[in-house]
């Protein structure tokens, strides 16, 4: 991009601006709650660079411009993938699943067989691994699971991952990586390479900003929240935290990421009870 803010189609090398770096950040943290340090610049410069090539967009304010323009939603999730990472996998950070599958399922388990709801929720779920584990760790703890009243809701702001996590499409060698435990629950092969229904009509997905106030009616018993605040400052982190554990049960449980840390006014009511897993402990209970 030249002084003038427009891209040399051609070029090797392309540098936003501080104005315009500083225009992104603004709106990377009004509308995604992100977090941007100005050491992130040359990153975000060199992605941009590439997106905007690869679109014929010649002017910065073009591109600004299209994110408000009639593609908006489409516009700000290409922005938010750039700024962010989508990176996940099975089981990641394993601890967690053993603390659901030993400490946090079987009594919610036996809630549900004696006719109970209960709702877990993998909020900024990427392309889906995480919401299939929970779902994996469901079925071995409870096979009969699809016909009581269990649902896991898979949320993430960026429509083209929950689109790829309704797919429930993976390689083979990410399967692969699956424990046994958990792999007699995929098959090896299926026909239309999809994860089984089995797990599939566990999980409803949708789109969410975490940032933005909740829309659901009814709370949920467990949350997974994890590698996903990280991205934002520290005031909205609270707020999120604030917001989740408004929509936990009482005695329901929160994981966050193994480089996140619970703060704020949350803190008060979501009490440690292993590595980075918290349960929702309110007043007076
Ligand atoms: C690194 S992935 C984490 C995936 C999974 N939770 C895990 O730990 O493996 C971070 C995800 O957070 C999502 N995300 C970022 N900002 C978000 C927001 N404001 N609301 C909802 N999801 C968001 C991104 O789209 C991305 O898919």
């Amino acid at each position: 991009m030249s002084a003038e803010g427009t891209i040399t189609p051609n070029a090797d090398s392309f540098s936003l601006s501080d104005q315009e770096f500083e225009a992104i950040a603004q709106f990377a943290h009004k509308h995604f709650g992100l977090a941007m340090a100005a050491s992130k610049k040359p990153l975000v410069s060199s992605r941009l660079a590439r997106k905007l090539r690869q679109r014929n967009i010649t002017n910065f304010k073009d591109y600004l411009a299209s994110l408000d323009g009639p593609n908006a939603d489409e516009e700000r999730s290409g922005l938010l993938s750039l700024l962010t990472t989508n990176v996940t996998h099975f089981f990641r950070e394993p601890h967690h699943f053993e603390t659901l599958r030993n400490d946090v399922l079987p009594p919610l388990v036996e809630q549900a067989r004696r006719g109970g709801r209960v709702r877990l929720w993998s909020a900024g779920c990427s392309n889906g691994q995480e919401p299939y584990s929970i779902a994996m760790t469901l079925l071995d703890v409870c096979p009969e699971a699809a016909k009581l009243d269990i649902k896991i809701l898979g949320t993430d702001i960026d429509p083209v991952v929950v689109r790829h996590a309704q797919a429930a499409k993976y390689p083979e060698d990410e399967l692969a990586q699956i424990d046994a435990k958990y792999s007699k629950l995929v098959p090896k092969r299926d026909p239309d390479g999809r994860l089984p229904e089995s797990l599939r009509k566990l999980i409803t997905f949708g789109v969410l900003n975490l940032i933005e106030p909740f829309p659901f009616k009814g709370k949920f018993d467990a949350i997974f929240c994890r590698n996903v605040a990280i991205y934002f400052d520290n005031p909205t982190q609270q707020k999120v935290w604030s917001a989740f554990q408004n929509a936990l049960n009482p005695g329901g449980t929160l994981f966050i990421g193994h480089s996140e840390r619970m703060s704020g006014p949350a803190a008060q009511h979501l009490k440690t009870a292993g590595i980075t897993t918290y349960v929702n402990s309110p007043a007076g209970r």
